[in-house]
């Protein structure tokens, strides 16, 4: 039986008739930008991140660009964050002029280790960016205390992670501004590209509000150098009909997780662990293996899906040569590169189909033997 790597339309196929009609309601009422399911779900999603303040954007790339504008962030200043991400966490810094600054991260979290972002603060270091990849939370205490004892800014890159928390409190909530994607494969999925900012600063979320239309508040008067990043109506109807199910969606990620290890995975590969205090949601479930590849080959074959995301760091990229970093620099940013795999996760994988995932990881292990 194959087994996709994920699988979008079954967790939300019973609720497609109820969103199609959203959907009508927003082509019938002819508002389709800066309009009133924006709103409602801008407030929404404030207070189910618990972050106080949203603003609703074109995708997750836009929602961190706009959040390093809104902190003044630019030429000449340096921006730490990580190297095992998507591009848009690294390229958004690029993008407003700063320069992107590579730590490495705990072997165990796949994010940011705090040692290592203090190690490489220097006196033009003005944030922090943190992902929380896979849907596994960062060290937010830790690197808010660093954050906080260099008088740094720190962004939550957290478009793979609504509903993740640290010690209970929801990721999103830390920092001084943080990102979301709902990116149709995102664990809280828009049906085209969609984003948000939300901050615990009226005073940011204003910012980022102006900066998202232009640099202005109404349409004849403009006060900021902005751009055009908004959230259509048609998403916002999609995702506020998917926002009360992400909790129970994540739900149904964490007892695949729990049953990947109930039925013997980590006995042949090792397995995301979540760090004390830590709620994962499993966006992607990245194992590691040290014969990575040979691994997805003989999963693919076995009709398994898989795949090895960020398998060339950032640093490593040719867009970033010119900051002279070489492998060997980060070595377990590195090390993950290598040897991650993501194996099937959705929220309606099942015990049968888990069965045969790990049947094929251990058929993958005996012939390698
Ligand atoms: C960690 C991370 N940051 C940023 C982004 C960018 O989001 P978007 O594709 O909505 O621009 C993504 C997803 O694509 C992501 O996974």
């Amino acid at each position: 039986m194959p087994v996709p790597l994920m699988d979008i339309r079954g967790q939300y196929a019973d609720l497609l008739d109820e969103v199609k009609r959203s959907v009508c309601e927003v082509i019938d009422s002819g508002r389709f930008i800066l309009g009133p399911n924006m709103r409602a779900l801008e407030e929404e999603i404030a207070a189910a991140t618990g972050a106080g303040h949203a603003v609703a954007v074109g995708n997750g790339t836009d929602a961190l660009v706009l959040s390093l504008e809104a902190l003044g962030i630019g030429a000449g200043d340096e921006v730490i964050t990580t190297a095992y991400t998507f591009y848009a966490t690294a390229e958004a810094i690029a993008r407003v002029g700063a320069a992107p600054v590579f730590a490495d991260i705990d072997p165990v979290t796949f994010n940011l280790d705090p040692r290592a972002v203090e190690a490489a603060v220097t006196e033009r270091t003005r944030a922090i960016v943190a992902v929380h990849l896979y849907g596994g939370p960062a060290d937010m205490p830790g690197l808010s205390e660093v954050a906080g004892r260099h008088g740094l800014a720190l962004i939550e890159d957290a478009a793979q992670a609504f509903g993740a928390a640290v010690n209970g409190r929801g990721a999103g909530s830390f920092g001084d501004l943080a990102t979301f994607s709902f990116f149709p494969t995102k664990n809280f999925p828009a049906f085209g590209d969609a984003g948000m900012v939300v901050s615990g600063s009226a005073d940011l979320a204003e910012r980022v509000r102006l900066l998202r239309f232009h640099g202005s508040r109404e349409k004849r008067r403009f006060e900021l150098v902005g751009t055009n990043s908004r959230m259509d109506e048609i998403q916002a109807a999609v995702l506020r009909r998917f926002l009360p199910e992400v909790a129970g969606w994540n739900a149904g990620r964490r007892a695949a997780a729990d049953r990947y290890r109930a039925l013997g995975l980590g006995d042949l590969v090792e397995l995301p662990s979540e760090a004390p205090g830590a709620r994962h949601v499993y966006h992607l479930y990245v194992v590691r293996a040290a014969a990575r590849d040979e691994l997805a080959r003989a999963l693919s074959e076995a009709g398994i899906g898989c795949r090895a995301y960020y398998d060339v760091p950032l640093h490593l990229q040719p867009v970033f040569a010119h900051l002279g970093y070489r492998r060997g620099d980060l070595p377990e940013t590195e090390r993950a590169s290598d040897e991650g795999l993501a194996l099937p996760m959705f929220p309606t994988l099942d015990e049968a189909a888990q069965t045969e995932v790990v049947a094929a990881v251990r058929a993958a292990a005996l012939a390698a033997a």
